[in-house]
């Protein structure tokens, strides 16, 4: 049975000590409220992440994750961060292919690959972002924008590297907008990716495989997206930096 999966994306928000604190309130309530098999994983900025993992270490359902990497082992790259880097603060999941990355750091298929590539070198699980623009889905060209993704991104690995990612399917139209996609059309895409895992790596593969869906989830519509049969979860933004709204939402698996 392939997990369910919430993670929140606090992106660019809180100073050390409020995502501390956050992070404080969110373990706690997780050791109160969560009753079900699923996990939850809070991805914060760099900064928190030495001291988030090690409020974590003994809470077996809370893991924690960075939100980007750099592409090569080590070196003069000033400013940035490696996946030996963030593996040793105690993080375990790394978000990739943000479509803020690509949009604003102009990350490519091909960089995209090579710091999938480098996380899975050094442990780390990807969680690994695909979406479409509002345009993209207006022309209709959706469906062949994230089976590129995908195909660019990704079925370079082995089937056994592949099985060790976790997939965020995030309309950009829907991220922070408040236009959440409807549970039909979420579940439209996400079968569409599960098919076409099944194509490359095979239906084994495929069923294993946690799709996550992000984009203006809240308590409000988190449990019809995540009824959906090809929905395992979600990759949260604004409300992951309310520890009740994020609780509310993980909940909806218990
Ligand atoms: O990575 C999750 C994020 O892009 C979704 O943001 O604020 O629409 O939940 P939000």
């Amino acid at each position: 049975m392939r997990k369910k999966i919430v993670a929140g994306n606090w992106k660019m928000n809180l100073d050390y000590p409020t995502g501390v604190s956050l992070f404080s309130e969110i373990v706690n309530m997780v050791k109160d409220e969560i009753h079900g098999e699923q996990i939850v994983v809070v991805c914060s900025p760099f900064i928190h992440l030495h001291s988030i993992s090690a409020l974590a270490k003994d809470v077996t359902n809370v893991f924690i994750g960075a939100q980007n990497l750099h592409q090569e082992e080590a070196g003069a790259f000033t400013g940035e961060v490696s996946a030996n880097q963030v593996k040793s603060t105690g993080a375990s999941h790394v978000i990739l292919g943000h479509s803020e990355r690509r949009a604003y750091f102009g990350e490519s298929d091909e960089l995209l690959a090579k710091k999938v590539d480098i996380a899975l070198k050094h442990g780390l699980t990807p969680i690994f972002c695909i979406g479409e623009t509002k345009e993209e889905r207006e022309s209709g060209d959706f469906f062949q924008v994230i089976k590129s993704q995908l195909q660019q991104g990704l079925f370079h690995l082995s089937a056994s590297d592949f099985s060790a990612i976790i997939l965020a399917y995030e309309p950009v139209w829907a991220i922070g907008t408040g236009l959440t996609a409807s549970p039909e059309q979420a579940q439209e895409v996400h079968a569409f990716i599960r098919k076409v895992i099944s194509d490359q790596y095979g239906a084994d593969v495929a069923a294993e495989t946690s799709i996550l869906y992000g984009g203006s989830c809240n308590p409000k519509n988190a449990s019809d997206l995540f009824s959906q049969k090809d929905i395992d979860g979600g990759l949260i933004g604004g409300a992951s930096l309310k520890s009740r709204d994020f609780l509310d939402i993980a909940k909806v698996f218990n």
